[in-house]
C-alpha cells in the first residue's frame, strides 16, 4: 500500500490519539507491526506553535518514516500555514484531523464540526492540498460518517476531498453525534470505499484479529487503523499481522517480553517528557498495560504514589516479576463478543524482513 510516493510496511495503522501516539509509543507499535503512525494532531494555531505540548507533538526523532503529522483547525488559511510550518519541520505526510469530537476541537468548528459545514471543510482541504503540493507532500483526511444519524455525509466530503487531490481518507465508523458510544458501523466505510479510487482506511472499534479480519472483508478498505485497542497492547499488530496471514493465533506474549517492552517505553517516554510529566504521563500507559492483568487494577493504583521514574520502574519490574513466578506468558484478552463469525479464509501476501513482516492486504 502507498500514500503518494510512499511505499508501506503494511496495512495496519496506529490511530491519532491525543495523548497517548506520542513519538515513543508509535515507535514501539511500527516496532511490533503496525505499518503506519500518524501523530496526535498538532493545532493550526500559530501562536501554540512554541509550546512545549506542540513541540513534543512534533517529535519524530528516530521515527521510521514517512513521517505523517495531524493538523486541526478552523481557518483554511491557518491550516495551510500549518501544513507548510510541518512540512518544513520533517513532515512527510499531512493528514487533516475531520473526526475528533473533542469538545475543545469541536467549539472551536474544528475536528469532526467541520462536516457539518461542508463548504468551510472543501476550502481547508483546498487550501491545505494547495500549501502541499509544490514540495509533493501527500495529503490526507480523517473523518467520521457524518454529523449525525441524519446527517452522514461521508461519501459526499470524501469524493469532494478526492477531486481536490487529497490521496488517503480513513473513515471511523460513528458520526460526531455517537462520540464513542454505540458500535462503530462499517456500511458507510463500505461505500466509501466502493466509490473512491485513492486508498480508503476502516477505523473504530477493530480489537482483536478476528474484528480486524471481519472489517477488512465487509468494507474491502485497504488499511485498518486500530486505536484504543493499541493502548497497553502495542503486540496487536503482529498478532492481527500473523492471524490474517496464516489464520491462527499469535500466543500473546510472554511477561518476560512485556517487562522489556513496557520498562524500555517507559524509558523513551521519561526522555521525550522529563522526569516529572512523565512520571505522571506514563502511569496511564502502565495502567492499560496491566489492566487485564491478576492484581492489575490494585498495581494501577499503587501506581499514583510513586513521584520518580526510577521507582516507577523498579515496581512495574516487581510486579512483572512477581507474576511470571506464576505464568510465563499473559493471559489471552478477551475476544470480542460481537465479533462476526466470518468464512472468509486470511488471503494476504506476507513478505518477512528481517526486523518486521510486511503484509500486503
Ligand atoms: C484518547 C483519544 C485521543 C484521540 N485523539 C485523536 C486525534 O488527535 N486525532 C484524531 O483524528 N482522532 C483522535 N482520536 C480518535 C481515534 O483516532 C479513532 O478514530 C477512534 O478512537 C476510533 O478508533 P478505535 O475504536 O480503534 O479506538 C482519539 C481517540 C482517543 C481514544
Amino acid at each position: 500500500m502507498f500514500i503518494g510516493p510512499f511505499a508501506l510496511a503494511n496495512s495496519l495503522f496506529v490511530a491519532p490519539m491525543a495523548g497517548v501516539t506520542d513519538r515513543p509509543f508509535r515507535q514501539l507499535c511500527k516496532r511490533l507491526g503496525a505499518g503506519y503512525a500518524v501523530s496526535e494532531m498538532v493545532t493550526s494555531r500559530r501562536d501554540l506553535w512554541d509550546t512545549l505540548k506542540t513541540s513534543r507533538r512534533a517529535n519524530h526523532d528516530g521515527e521510521p518514516g514517512p513521517i505523517a503529522v495531524q493538523i486541526a483547525g478552523t481557518d483554511a488559511a491557518m491550516m495551510a500555514d500549518a501544513a507548510r510550518y510541518n512540512v518544513d519541520r520533517g513532515a512527510q505526510i499531512i493528514d487533516i484531523n475531520m473526526g475528533c469530537p473533542a469538545k475543545k476541537v469541536c467549539n472551536q468548528w474544528a475536528g469532526s464540526a467541520l462536516m457539518q459545514d461542508e463548504a468551510l471543510a472543501l476550502s481547508i482541504i483546498d487550501a491545505v492540498v494547495q500549501a502541499c503540493s509544490p514540495s509533493g507532500v501527500p495529503v490526507t483526511l480523517k473523518m467520521r460518517t457524518g454529523w449525525c444519524q441524519s446527517h452522514k455525509n461521508a461519501l459526499s466530503i470524501a469524493l469532494a476531498a478526492q477531486d481536490a487531490g487529497v490521496q488517503m481518507v480513513t473513515v471511523h465508523g460513528r458520526t460526531r453525534e455517537q462520540g464513542y458510544k454505540g458500535a462503530a458501523e462499517y456500511d458507510t466505510v463500505a461505500a466509501v470505499k466502493a466509490a473512491l479510487h485513492i486508498p480508503v482506511v476502516a477505523n473504530g472499534d477493530i480489537s482483536s484479529p478476528e474484528k480486524a479480519l471481519e472489517v477488512l472483508t465487509r468494507t474491502g478498505a485497504d488499511a485498518i487503523m486500530i486505536g484504543r485497542a493499541a493502548q497497553g497492547q502495542p503486540w496487536i499488530f503482529r498478532e492481527i499481522a500473523h492471524f490474517l496471514a496464516t489464520g491462527e493465533h499469535l500466543a500473546p506474549p510472554l511477561l518476560s517480553e512485556v517487562k522489556r517492552l513496557l520498562i524500555e517505553h517507559l524509558h523513551d517516554h521519561y526522555s521525550l517528557y522529563g522526569e516529572f510529566s512523565g512520571v505522571r504521563t506514563a502511569r496511564k500507559h502502565i495502567g492499560w498495560y496491566v489492566r487485564e492483568l491478576p492484581g492489575g487494577e490494585a498495581f494501577r493504583n499503587s501506581m499514583n504514589a510513586l513521584e520518580d521514574s526510577a521507582s516507577q520502574v523498579a515496581a512495574v519490574a516487581a510486579y512483572l516479576d512477581r507474576l511470571s513466578e506464576r505464568m510465563d506468558r499473559i493471559p489471552a484478552r478477551t475476544r470480542d463478543a460481537d465479533a462476526v463469525q466470518t468464512t472468509v479464509t486470511p488471503s494476504v501476501s506476507i513478505t518477512p524482513t528481517p526486523d518486521r513482516t510486511e503484509v500486503a492486504l
